[in-house]
């Protein structure tokens, strides 16, 4: 993955925050003649090697999107299987993160999950050394719009909604906005991922499927980035 020839074509410019949206596997699995559930498997199993690409350019923050509040919807067997591949492979994912100098955070109401499950998020949490600076966000049950609800109501009952006091209770909270979005698998849209931060993200499509991306194209993704003329509204 960190070959000499990608870093020695390491971007300038580097993102401080890069946030995925990895989406594809099911669409893999099929494609392979396999249940949706070894696409997941898959996709978990990309994790590592790219979010260890992005910490080594330079990345301060990665925010994957692994389940959205949307996602419950889907059959039975499919979330029991997503919630599954949580609690089996939590842990040693974000222990490979962790050694790799990263904090794990986690995005979204998790009072969804099953109490085990919840107990494992605690525990990948609670192994957070203090004054990490490199974080990997998880965005589990997640939904853009819920967020905002949620963290209007709470400024709302604070007394105060100025974008500061409302800012205080996202889920990113002391997070930098996403710089680069990612999306893989083809779909050209956003399905609910940080709605707000995403206000001034550089966005990227790619027909890659996720457990097909890697460090390469992350990498020329990053260098397109650098070349990218951010205005924020200016001229
Ligand atoms: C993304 O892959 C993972 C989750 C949404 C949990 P999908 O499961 O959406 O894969 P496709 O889009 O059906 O191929
Ligand atoms: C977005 O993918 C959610 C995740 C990758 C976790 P979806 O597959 O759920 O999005 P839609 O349904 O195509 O918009
Ligand atoms: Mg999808």
């Amino acid at each position: 993955m960190k070959s000499k020839q990608t870093l020695e074509a390491a971007p300038t410019v580097v993102p401080a925050h890069v946030g995925i949206i990895m989406d594809g596997n099911g669409r893999w699995a099929t494609a392979r003649r396999l249940p949706r559930a070894a696409g997941h498997r898959a996709g978990v199993k990309n994790i590592t090697p790219v979010v260890s690409c992005a910490l080594d350019y330079g990345v301060k923050c990665v925010t994957l999107y692994a389940f959205s509040s949307e996602n419950k919807n889907r059959p039975e067997d499919e979330v029991n299987a997503l919630v599954d591949l949580i609690r089996k492979r939590l842990k040693p994912m974000t222990r490979d993160l962790i050694k790799r100098g990263a904090r794990i955070a986690f995005s979204g109401d998790t009072s969804y999950f099953p109490d085990d499950v919840r107990a494992i998020m605690r525990d990948v949490e609670s192994e957070n050394a203090d004054g990490i600076a490199k974080t990997v966000n998880i965005a589990l049950n997640y939904g853009g719009r819920a967020e905002i609800i949620r963290a209007a109501a709470m400024a709302a009952r604070d007394g105060e909604v100025t974008q500061a006091a409302f800012e205080k209770h996202l889920y990113t909270a002391g997070l930098p906005d996403p710089d680069v979005i990612v999306r893989t698998g083809g779909e050209k849209r956003l399905s609910n991922f940080l709605l707000y931060q995403a206000a001034y993200s550089e966005l990227f499509f790619t027909d890659t499927l996720w457990p097909d991306f890697d460090g390469a194209e992350l990498t020329a993704m990053l260098k397109e980035f650098a070349m990218r003329h951010r205005r924020f509204g200016k001229v």
